[in-house]
């Protein structure tokens, strides 16, 4: 069988672990790259082996050798990139969150539902393993039925060099209401909430900040459709905690609780909490699970849904409606916060930042 020859658009801060994806992947190649800086495609293209860089997205659409295209700029160009792509006949991959309006998502949504091609939003913590072993424990029905969930989010210093870029185009979002750790990073503490509790109904939340720059502290709380089920995160930013970590400075935790257990999910982008990644509380005692806990396992799992829904082996995730879905409810947050209410998904008007 002949590999997926795959373009990656925007070879920025995150796109190293896209493409380590792609490399460890034996169904899939990487053929092209392009960055509006040409010199940082070409550095790219090297490292990652590709044949061709380019410095125009146009023209890495017009490549024939490339049959799919994982979009990794910034938000704002996600809808015309992946839009573009479809209508080129390559399969589309587009990272979180797929855009900053629903307006404009609706636009993805129905260029998606007209291609033949795979149109996926990327997520990388529902391919996280130890947050996929908790889906597992629960659908095991270990912990009974969950009725509530909690998730810390935790900001210092530390990790790995971030350019000053990849700040500014964040800074810019995050001025415009579109808080730099509760909606950009927000999209992937949605995303796992409902992958491991199920549908969302309403949502409220406080957003402030400590420096006058990052949107935290916050604390956001939703409730679960049609059921006594709840769910809450807390984002801290620590303007003098070295965080441990190999990637952003910054750390997830989460714990499930059920009608007859408890998980909890203790590491993720960071290491703060030493020992397994997951335990398990259940019939009076705690069982531990020492799995794969490094944060670029996520993108591997994407990675490599993305060239399995293109192989007819998977279903794309996220698909373009479950992308549409989480975007509505980060909007719905950032709202909520601004207007000081609960709001309810099924009557949130997004009206823009
Ligand atoms: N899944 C995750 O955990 C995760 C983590 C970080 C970022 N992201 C998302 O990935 C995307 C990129 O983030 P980043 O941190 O890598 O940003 P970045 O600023 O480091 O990289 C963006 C790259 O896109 C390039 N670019 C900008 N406009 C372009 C254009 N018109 N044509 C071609 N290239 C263009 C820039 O030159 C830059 O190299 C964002 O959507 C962000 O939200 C996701």
């Amino acid at each position: 069988m002949s590999k997926i020859r795959v373009g990656i658009i925007g070879c920025g801060r995150i796109s190293d672990l896209h493409a380590q994806g792609y490399l460890a992947n034996s169904d899939a190649t990487i053929v092209a790259v392009c960055d509006a800086d040409l010199s940082r495609a070409s550095q790219k293209a090297s490292e990652w082996a590709a044949e061709k860089a380019y410095g125009d997205y146009r023209q890495l659409l017009a490549d024939p050798n490339v049959d799919a295209v994982d979009i990794v700029t910034p938000q704002r160009f996600h809808e015309e990139m992946a839009i573009a792509a479809l209508a080129a006949g390559k399969h589309v991959s587009v990272q979180k969150p797929m855009t900053i309006s629903l307006e404009s998502a609706d636009r993805m949504v129905a260029a998606a539902a007209k291609s033949s091609k795979v149109f996926r939003v990327f997520e990388n913590y529902i391919f996280y393993p130890p947050l996929m072993l908790a889906r597992r424990l629960i659908d095991e029905g270990l912990i009974g039925e969950p009725t509530s969930m909690r998730i810390k989010f935790i900001s210092g210093s530390g990790g790995w060099a971030v350019p000053e870029s990849a700040w500014a185009w964040r800074s810019s979002e995050h001025k415009q209401g579109f808080g730099m750790q509760t909606f950009d990073h927000g999209h992937h503490m949605w995303s796992v909430a409902r992958y491991l509790m199920g549908e969302l109904e309403c949502v409220s939340s406080w957003i402030d900040s400590v420096d006058g720059v990052i949107d935290c502290p916050a604390i956001i709380m939703w409730k679960y459709k049609g059921a006594p089920k709840y769910g809450v995160c807390d984002y801290s930013h620590c303007t003098e905690l070295t965080i441990p970590s190999d990637y952003y400075a910054n750390d997830e935790w989460f714990e499930v609780t059920g009608s007859r257990g408890i998980i909890m999910v203790n590491r993720c982008t960071g290491k703060i909490v030493g020992g397994p990644a997951v335990r398990l509380f259940n019939a009076g005692s705690w069982t531990d699970y020492d799995i794969d806990s490094d944060w670029a396992a996520g993108f591997k799992g994407a990675a490599g849904n993305f060239i399995d829904a293109i192989l007819g082996r998977a279903a794309p995730a996220l698909s373009a409606e479950e992308g549409r879905e989480i975007l509505r409810i980060d909007l719905a947050i950032q709202a909520s916060a601004r207007q000081k209410k609960e709001i309810r998904l099924s009557e949130f008007v997004d009206t823009g930042a």
